[in-house]
């Protein structure tokens, strides 16, 4: 009978395959923690957002675009805080074609927006 050592044999390849298996997940975890200040994360609500209404005219990594200025990287013109960056996404600039957000999204979602700005500012710092 080969009972005995056929169990072992399927029993040390269910072993690679669990590390297999391990090393893939290690691998897809690694990866947004590296590539997080380079890429746009597509889980991140707040950057979904911004990618949906704002990467248009501000460019995907906030680098700026044909139709809007960079929002990292240089001073901004109406102030750096959460609270300026929430005016004007809220009120906008609209004779310099910046739309005025007021009716479109919601106080939450502006905030968010800001802050997501603000943050990726601290983080793109070097940039200046
Ligand atoms: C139609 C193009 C367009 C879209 C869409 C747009 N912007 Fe703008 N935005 C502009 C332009 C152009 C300016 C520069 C106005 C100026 O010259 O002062 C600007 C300026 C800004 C500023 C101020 C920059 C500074 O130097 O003070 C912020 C903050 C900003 N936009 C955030 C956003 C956010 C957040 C969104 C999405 C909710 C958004 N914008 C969507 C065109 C756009």
């Amino acid at each position: 009978m080969t009972g005995k050592p056929a169990t072992e044999k399927r029993s040390g390849e269910k072993q690679r395959r669990w590390l297999q298996l391990i090393s893939i997940i290690v691998v897809m975890l690694a990866i947004p923690i590296v590539g997080h200040r380079y890429l746009p994360e597509p889980g991140d609500p707040f950057m979904e957002l911004y990618q949906e209404r704002c990467a248009v005219c501000h460019g995907n990594h906030m680098e700026g675009a044909a139709q809007g200025p960079a929002l990292v990287g240089r001073p901004l013109r109406t102030g750096d805080s959460v609270d300026k960056l929430r005016v004007a996404i809220t009120q906008g600039i609209p004779d310099r074609g910046m739309p005025a957000w007021q009716d479109i999204l919601d106080e939450g979602q502006i905030s968010s927006v800001a802050l997501l700005i603000a943050e990726r500012r601290q983080d793109l710092a070097w940039a200046a």
